[in-house]
């Protein structure tokens, strides 16, 4: 195996079969993070991904969305000539360690769909050695990666499989990666033995376990944190139900109170990942993840609650009403299974008109500037609290903040 990355960076451009390392979906949100962090640590990587348009804008030196930190080492990677781009699974790099960083979604009945790895695994198997690396990356149900490894067996191949998976927050990988363990685990000794070798040039410490076992860490590290979003989320729903301000719940459960620390503020919980990841869990324990389904239940259901409430509280049907965020979370410019877009569906039927705005989020033509939104609404909710709303002056109009971030007179929570 070729780690021969951690020479000096090479002068001429480099090319593919001279690469040290593969991220397929190097385009994407985890693969964006990995391909510059080992860049960063001198290896020339291959960025593999079938989006075009994404590889043509790394190739221009421009990030396809947010990542904090990352436009500088993108730069510095394309300067010193370390990259090397790829779309089709042909022209990958014949013998270099492969990071398998794809989307991993589940079906429409939320259970996972294994295929999308396997199609992946099929499509690069030709161009893979027997002997090589590969490195699952993505977010897999339980099982997978030993059954990937027996797929290949069955298929007489033997490569070294792993799996390694990303646990970075979305839009501060860069930073992340050089703080997070690493997990790290294989199907066999040299497979493990090489993972672990591959991430110890970019992590600080490596937590070594069976694929299982990473497998599940992996999982349960994001359903816990589902879990927490939904204990704030019943907390701030009994609390409304009482009649009280949560708010001040709050400040008196969590003021110099350590072991209340970690409660999370009420808010929307969404994105691609912990609503996803739990739902995996859930299928994989048949059903019977009582707190996983009851958090998907508080979550997901949180947007109706409010908006019931607001239809019983304000004449809606005579109301604009502005939603001010529509990426998943703050400071980010991602929609991908954004709670805002269920607000906005929810209250369609019900509002006069609903109006919609983000300070960072591109891919959506109905977007309209902050100002207008404001002078136009009747009623505003704080859907991603985006520092950038957190001083505003509302004009005295009625706020919805459930996050509990804004100062404003007319906020309602
Ligand atoms: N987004 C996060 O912050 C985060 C954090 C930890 C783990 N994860 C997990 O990582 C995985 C990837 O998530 P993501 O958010 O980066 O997804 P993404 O959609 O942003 O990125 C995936 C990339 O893979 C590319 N791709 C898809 N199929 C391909 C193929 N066959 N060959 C080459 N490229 C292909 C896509 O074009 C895309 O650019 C998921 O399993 C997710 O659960 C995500």
């Amino acid at each position: 195996m070729n780690f021969s990355g951690l020479s000096p960076a090479p002068a001429a451009p480099v090319r593919v079969e001279h690469a040290d390392l593969t991220v397929v979906g190097g385009g994407g949100h985890v693969g964006i993070p990995l391909v510059l962090a080992f860049a960063e640590a001198g290896f020339r990587v291959n960025v593999h991904d079938t989006d075009r348009n994404v590889i043509e804008s790394l190739r221009c030196g421009r990030l396809p969305f947010i990542e904090l930190g990352g436009e500088e080492l993108l730069a510095r990677a394309l300067e010193r000539k370390q990259l090397v781009f790829t779309s089709q699974p042909s022209d990958i790099s014949p013998n270099a360690p492969v990071i398998i960083t794809i989307g991993t979604p589940i079906d429409e009945f939320l259970n996972p769909l294994r295929k999308v790895i396997q199609d992946c695994v099929d499509a690069l198997l030709p161009h893979l050695i027997d002997g090589q690396l590969l490195v699952l990356r993505s977010t897999v149900f339980p099982g997978t990666t030993e059954w990937i490894d027996e797929y290949l067996q069955r298929k007489g191949r033997r490569l070294m499989v792993a799996f390694c998976p990303e646990r970075v927050v979305q839009g501060q990988g860069v930073k992340e990666l050089k703080e997070t363990p690493q997990i790290i685990s294989g199907t066999t000794e040299d497979a493990e033995h090489a993972a672990a070798r591959l991430f110890s040039a970019i992590a600080r410490e490596l937590v070594r376990v069976k694929p299982r076992e990473a497998e599940f860490a992996k999982l349960f590290n994001n359903a816990y944190r589902y879990i927490e979003f939904a204990v704030a989320n019943q907390f701030y729903l009994i609390s409304k139900m009482a009649g009280l301000d949560y708010r001040q719940v709050a400040h008196a459960m969590k003021h110099n109170y350590p072991r209340a620390r970690g409660i999370p503020t009420p808010g929307l919980a969404a994105g691609p990942c912990l609503f996803k990841d739990t739902m995996q869990l859930l299928a994989f324990a048949q059903n019977q993840f009582s707190l996983g389904n009851a958090a998907m239940l508080v979550n997901e259901g949180l947007v109706l609650h409010l908006v019931d409430d607001l239809d019983r509280r304000f004449e809606l049907s005579r109301m604009t009403v502005g939603l001010l965020g529509m990426a998943f979370k703050a400071e980010i410019d991602d929609t991908r299974a954004s709670l805002s877009y269920k607000f906005k569906k929810a209250l369609l039927p019900l509002a006069r008109t609903v109006l919609t705005t983000d300070p960072f989020v591109t891919s959506d033509p109905e977007l309209l500037e902050l100002n207008e939104v404001i002078a136009r609404s009747d009623l505003l909710v704080l859907c991603a609290p985006h520092r950038a709303y957190r001083e505003l002056d509302f004009s005295g109009k009625p706020v919805l903040d459930v996050w509990g971030v804004l100062e404003s007179a007319n906020v309602i929570g």
